[in-house]
């Protein structure tokens, strides 16, 4: 069965990162045999099922055209490693909680441990690749964990970050912007570059394989990211500014955007980002940078984060002030419960956020998303009387007032007359996301407050 496949390659984490990714080769690549371990069994367990664990549109044609035949899930990690000549890493690296550095600093716990779990069961040389997000110098400290017991056995680390979004992942997997690949220039190191650059070279163009040392490429992945978020939040500081001058934050992105220096993505204001990565990665850079002693620059990038913070805030007291003042025994309906639309994912998303604090005011919350409510439930599963409806109708009934969290689309097809009159009056909708049609909200009876724009008001 082994000899069949050109390349045994593993995967250690089979999480939002290591399962897409693998898929994707394991169907770009029928030559190569590629198996996904994890210490969750039950995860494991589920993508062998129907019921993937991710939800990604694409995803389960692409672990049905190949699971079983060249992609294999797996529990055995020990016999894995021994399998393969390749192994992407792609367990999870969590922002630390305890210790030095605990809110900031990469907790490198579980990096640590497949490190030494891959030492201990190799059988013969290895290339291993990170591919979640590290802080730089991490291949450093990983091959020495590696190399130290004293064998013939050698190890080569290469740093290939994933730049991925949620929602277009098959998309990003199958037509990157870049694939990212650096190595130690040493010849050994250039070896195995060369060896991974010909995986990607099954479905990428050449000119968009980039390669570079290790360290760029380690710290590339946390300054794309920090570079995104920074955009957001310039954005988002713009919209506080815009709600005061009678400006509209999407007339301004709009203006700006049209400069090709600047370009046009990522300029959407809303109620803040979310998402495992921008605020980890950030909080990473800036504890780097506080470990060098640059200050100055720690600070800088830490004030995306703290913007950020301050945009929820900003959400929150908004309709506290304009829905007089008090939010106690007011229904309050949360559209969206998802860090972004097209996921079920609602790591670090706002509108966790914006529910504690309405929950704070003693507002009643019913909770909406078509994906994310199995999540919403667990994230807030210590407080008692949240309603959780898949339906947007039925959720509204007898609500004070919409909030919009999520970007998805059907909050924009849905029928606002049938709305407005099922909620009580006077009827409210913040839009954190800007994707109503405000104006017509306004003429249907609504009171609408926009980001970023001033609010339509019947008062
Ligand atoms: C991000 C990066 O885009 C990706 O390259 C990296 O690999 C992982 O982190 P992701 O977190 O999946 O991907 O989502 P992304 O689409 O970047 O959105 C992040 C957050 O920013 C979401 O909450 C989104 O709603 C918000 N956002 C995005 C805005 O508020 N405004 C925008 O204009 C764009
Ligand atoms: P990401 O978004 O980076 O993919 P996830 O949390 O979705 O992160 O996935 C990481 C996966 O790595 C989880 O399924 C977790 O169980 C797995 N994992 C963590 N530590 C280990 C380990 N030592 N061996 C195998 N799998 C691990």
């Amino acid at each position: 069965m082994e000899n069949k496949f050109q390349k045994n390659i593993l995967c250690i984490g089979a999480g939002y990162v290591g399962g897409p990714t693998m898929a994707m080769i394991a169907y770009k690549c029928p030559q190569y045999k590629v198996t996904v371990v994890d210490i969750n069994h039950e995860r494991i367990k589920q993508w062998n099922s129907s019921e993937l664990p991710v939800y990604e549109p694409g995803l389960d044609e692409v672990v049905r055209a190949t699971r079983g035949k060249n992609l294999f899930f797996d529990i055995d990690i020990e016999k894995g490693i021994k399998e393969s000549d390749i192994i992407f890493v792609g367990v999870n690296t969590p922002t630390k909680t305890f210790g030095a550095g605990a809110g900031m600093a990469a907790d490198l716990q579980y990096w640590e441990k497949t490190a030494r779990q891959i030492r201990e069961a190799a059988e013969s040389s290895k290339i291993v690749i990170e591919k979640c997000t590290l802080p730089v110098k991490t291949a450093l400290a990983m091959e020495r964990i590696l190399t130290s017991k004293n064998s013939n056995i050698s190890f080569e680390i290469i740093s290939n970050p994933e730049f991925l979004a949620e929602g277009t992942a098959m998309n990003d997997l199958e037509f990157p912007d870049r694939v990212l690949i650096g190595s130690r220039e040493t010849e050994s190191g250039i070896k195995a570059r060369n060896e991974i650059v010909e995986i990607y070279k099954n479905w990428v163009p050449k000119e968009r394989i980039i390669e570079s040392n290790i360290w760029s490429s380690e710290l590339s992945k946390l300054v794309a990211n920090a570079f995104l978020a920074q955009r957001i939040s310039s954005i988002n500081a713009v919209s506080a500014l815009c709600e005061k001058t009678d400006a509209n934050v999407k007339e301004v992105s709009r203006a700006i955007g049209f400069d090709s220096r600047l370009g046009a993505k990522f300029l959407n204001a809303s109620v803040g980002f979310g998402g495992s990565c921008f605020k980890k990665d950030i909080l990473n850079l800036v504890y780097l940078c506080k470990s060098y002693g640059l200050d100055e620059v720690a600070d800088y990038w830490e004030g995306v984060v703290k913007i950020n913070e301050y945009q929820k805030e900003r959400f929150v007291l908004n309709m506290l002030s304009s829905m007089f003042n008090t939010l106690a025994g007011k229904k309050i309906c949360l559209f969206g419960f998802a860090f972004k639309a097209d996921t079920g994912d609602t790591r670090e998303t706002p509108a966790l956020y914006i529910a504690k604090r309405l929950i704070e005011e003693r507002a009643e919350l019913i909770i909406t998303d078509p994906k994310a409510l199995q999540n919403a439930r667990i994230d807030l599963g210590g407080i008692d009387g949240i309603v959780y409806e898949e339906d947007p109708y039925k959720a509204v009934v007898g609500c004070d007032a919409i909030a919009v969290m999520t970007e998805w689309s059907l909050y924009n097809k849905l029928d606002y007359v049938v709305i407005y009159k099922s909620m009580t009056k006077p009827s409210f909708i913040f839009d954190g996301r800007n994707i109503l049609d405000h104006n017509q909200l306004y003429k249907i009876g609504f009171n609408v407050f926009p980001i970023g724009r001033p609010p339509l008001t019947h008062y």
